[in-house]
């Protein structure tokens, strides 16, 4: 399986570090390129600013996309798939306007698109969604879907820090957006919501932004003191409900009793839960944000490529005795 990344930052090198820690143990991964900037020095041999390297690369079998933000990762996506290429991307901003356009385009190159890390990081929400919707209704959607406003939050109040002290800590650990807006203004659960909820309601939602979103922007280390000392833990939440075919959500900081599993959420922790008509409520708890956290979503998806590959493998020798005019392109 030969593996290409696209953007080589915080979550591009935790999954080169993964696949090569994978490798070791016989799982026959690797690295083939890493797309950089053209401005950027090549220090690696898998280096490229070209991704037509990538695309015309008959051998790469996936694409991770890890470079954040809309154009080119659109583009870039859109070309892989319809290059035959498999897609794993962590990019919830791309991927909450462009999840239809991705499935139909992997649908029709016969390829597969997943995409577990945009949403709760390493915490297999988007499969447990999928599992949970085999047998029910998903009808609501809520929690902590953001690691930097829950690590902000936690550190103020344990520690007293300032919002732009702890949020420059939370940069340096690699959890916050390049553009940490998105983080504190509610705009990546927005994102995160807007994916879970295209999956649980089977609706096409696109333009979440005339939705109430509220960040945490204004929330200062007295008014969390203030809360503590009655018991109660504020934290940047979001909730959403679906009822005849209509869809509502809301991002907003919300108070917590102290003994309430949202209080004891800690650091960079997301608690995401879906309630289903015969699962009841049903909670995901870990980390949601962080450089191996992340990346170790997006190599699970790379093993279930690798493990599709290997089925269609099979299928292919097996059809091979009986048909032995097949070529491989009809199959692999
Ligand atoms: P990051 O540290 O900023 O890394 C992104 C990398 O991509 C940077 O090295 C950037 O280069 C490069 N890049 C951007 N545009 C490029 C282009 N056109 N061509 C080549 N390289 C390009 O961000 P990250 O934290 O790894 O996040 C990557 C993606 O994963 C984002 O979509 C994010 O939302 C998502 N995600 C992150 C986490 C997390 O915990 N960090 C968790 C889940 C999902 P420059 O530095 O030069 O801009
Ligand atoms: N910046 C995001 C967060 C990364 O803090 O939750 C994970 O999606």
């Amino acid at each position: 399986m030969k593996i290409a990344i696209l953007g080589f930052g915080t979550v591009g090198k935790g999954v080169y570090e993964i696949v090569k820690k994978a490798n070791m143990q016989t799982q026959n991964l690797s690295v083939s390129h890493i797309l950089i900037r053209k401005n950027k020095n090549k220090t690696m041999s898998e280096m490229t600013d070209e991704m037509s390297d990538i695309l015309n690369d008959k051998d790469v079998d996936v694409v991770v996309e890890v470079m954040g933000g809309i154009e080119p990762a659109h583009e870039y996506i859109l070309a892989a798939l319809n290059h035959g290429k498999n897609v794993i991307t962590a990019n919830k901003a791309v991927v909450a306007i462009y999840l239809k356009e991705f499935t139909e385009a992997a649908e029709r190159n016969h390829v597969k698109f997943y995409f577990e890390a945009s949403v709760g990081g390493g915490i297999p929400w988007i499969q447990g969604l999928e599992k949970a919707l085999r047998i029910d209704n998903v009808n609501s959607i809520s929690g902590i879907f953001n690691g930097t406003s829950n690590f902000i939050l936690d550190q103020m109040s344990k520690k007293g820090q300032s919002f732009i002290e702890v949020l420059k800590e939370a940069q340096k650990l690699g959890y916050a957006e390049a553009d940490p807006s998105a983080d504190i203004d509610g705009y990546d659960i927005a994102n995160k919501l807007c994916i879970s909820a295209d999956i649980a309601y089977d609706i096409d939602i696109k333009n979440h932004q005339k939705l109430p979103i509220f960040g945490i922007r204004n929330i200062t280390c007295e008014d969390v003191k203030y809360f503590q000392k009655r018991g109660l833990a504020v934290k940047l939440i979001g909730r959403s409900h679906q009822k005849d075919n209509k869809f509502d959500y809301v991002v907003e900081p919300a108070l917590f009793l102290d003994q309430t599993l949202e209080a004891n959420t800690p650091d960079n922790y997301n608690l995401i839960s879906l309630n289903g008509e015969t699962i009841g409520k049903l909670d995901f708890f870990g980390q949601g944000a962080g450089m191996l956290p992340t990346a170790n979503a997006i190599v699970q998806d790379i093993l279930d490529v690798k493990e599709r590959k290997s089925h269609l493998k099979r299928d292919f020798d097996k059809r091979m005795e009986y048909c032995p005019d097949l070529t491989k392109g009809d199959y692999l």
